[in-house]
């Protein structure tokens, strides 16, 4: 089946960083956006989207606003969970059984629950672009981070086994990794840990919302039709496989 003509699209973790940044792009390609976040969210001004609440922590709560976003859209083909928080950046021993917990369910079960409730929504209907924002420190494991990393880790593997699975389905189910992107998530970090994961990229810059954002909106477009089940890089070359 081929995407209708008027696109519509659901961002998760769209009021900051990346999650904002593709909203706007996504709008400014003509796409219907309905952009969700937690229900403390400040939304920055001229989204250009209808935005609402979700905690991808609730899974049943998920599953509403998903389709609640569903129902509001002409058409659903699109969504994006860019959900995620770093948590704290300290040595293992250093860091206990329920922070570890909190941070996976967040980054990987709620990636889980939004693939879930997303898929309900375009395999009936035959075509669909379900994209998470996983990180290269899920493939290379970033040290201190060991929580963040798995969970990250955890989002490439689904996304491959959810992309096979589906893939007859025309949804496709794919992740980018990023190295460090300058938004407020980083924006936490010391200004030591900030230079350390900027020397870790070749082009010795960090890369920006935008740049994620132009990824995304050719992953999610007709054009990316033969790729799923896949991890994009946008590391600044910090990337080997
Ligand atoms: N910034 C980086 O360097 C970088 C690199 C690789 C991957 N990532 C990933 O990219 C994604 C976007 O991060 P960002 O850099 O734009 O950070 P950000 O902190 O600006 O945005 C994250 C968004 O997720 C939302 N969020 C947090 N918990 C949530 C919950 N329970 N339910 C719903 N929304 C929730 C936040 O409110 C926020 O709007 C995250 O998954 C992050 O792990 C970031």
């Amino acid at each position: 089946m081929t995407p209708s003509t008027s696109r519509g699209a659901i961002v998760v973790g769209a009021s900051s960083g990346m999650g904002a940044a593709i909203v706007r792009r996504l709008v400014a390609d003509g796409i219907e956006v309905v952009a969700l976040d937690l229900a403390a969210a400040q939304w920055p001004a001229g989204l250009g989207a209808t935005t609402g609440s979700i905690d991808v922590t609730d899974t049943e709560g998920v599953a509403r606003a998903i389709t609640d976003a569903a129902a509001h859209l002409a058409h659903l083909d699109i969504v994006v969970n860019c959900a995620g928080i770093l948590g704290p950046v300290t040595p293992t021993l250093e860091t206990d059984q329920e922070t570890f917990s909190r941070i996976v369910g967040l980054n990987l079960g709620g990636a889980f629950a939004v693939t879930r409730a997303a898929l309900a929504h375009l395999v009936p209907q035959g075509f669909g672009r379900i994209i998470h924002i996983a990180s290269i420190a899920g493939k290379e494991g970033n040290p201190q981070m060991a929580a963040y990393s798995a969970s990250k880790a955890g989002v490439i593997g689904m996304v491959k086994a959810i992309g096979r699975e589906y893939a007859a389905s025309g949804v496709t189910v794919n992740a980018i990794a990023p190295a460090s992107i300058d938004t407020p998530l980083i924006q936490g970090m010391t200004a030591e840990r900030r230079e350390v994961q900027k020397s870790l990229i070749p082009m010795g810059r960090f890369g920006t919302a935008e740049e994620i954002a132009g990824l995304v909106a050719y992953i999610a477009s007709p054009d990316s039709s033969f790729t799923t089940g896949f991890v994009f890089d946008a590391s600044g070359g910090r990337a080997t496989y």
